[in-house]
């Protein structure tokens, strides 16, 4: 019996992988099974509840959607083993960061149960990292893979191009402020 115990402790410890992160700036080391996805590493170690889950973690539904490395990413799909050193942005980390996105969704209601609208909007400002002046088809791609039950879809157009125009703004004020 005490064989048993002491054999099945160290697989299970052997089966841990001690990964570390950067998330929203911050840094952390954890031990983590191979299967932890990083939604679960995020909400459960480290209390970010941003990533949601509205598709039992099939990859159907975007509201889980975190930027990895500069990337969008389903972090359901995501192993938290595969993360290992990498840096990881959550809507908390946006919302902190105060980033236009942050305040334009508020001014236009992009929620009404606010589900699925943190995954909307970490999708959103991967799409402003990458392309700061995106037309409103644009949009609508970097946006397809986020479901809204509630049929937010519209404001989430008008949010993001006021988003765009506010860190085009942003980016001429410092312009001038440089000369
Ligand atoms: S929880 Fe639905 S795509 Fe990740
Ligand atoms: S606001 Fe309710 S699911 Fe999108």
């Amino acid at each position: 019996m005490a064989y048993l115990c002491s054999s099945f402790i160290s697989t299970y410890t052997e089966n841990l992988h001690k990964i570390k992160l950067c998330v929203n700036g911050r840094y952390y080391e954890f031990l983590v099974k191979p299967n932890t996805t990083l939604r679960d590493l995020l909400r459960e170690k480290i209390g970010l509840t941003s990533p949601k889950d509205m598709c039992h973690g099939v990859g159907a539904c975007g509201s889980c959607t975190v930027i990895l490395d500069g990337r969008p990413v389903l972090s359901c799909l995501t192993l938290a083993v595969d993360c290992d050193g990498r840096s990881v942005e959550t809507a908390e980390g946006i919302a902190e960061s105060a980033h236009p996105i942050f305040e334009a969704y508020i001014k236009y209601h992009t929620m009404q149960c606010g589900y699925c609208t943190p995954g909307f909007m970490v999708t959103a400002k991967a799409l402003l990292d990458r392309n700061p002046n995106p037309s409103e088809e644009e949009i609508r791609e970097a946006l397809a893979g986020n479901i809204c039950r509630c049929g937010t879809y519209p404001m989430h157009v008008i949010a993001v191009k006021e988003a765009a125009e506010k860190l085009k703004a942003n980016a001429e004020d410092k312009g001038k402020g440089s000369k």
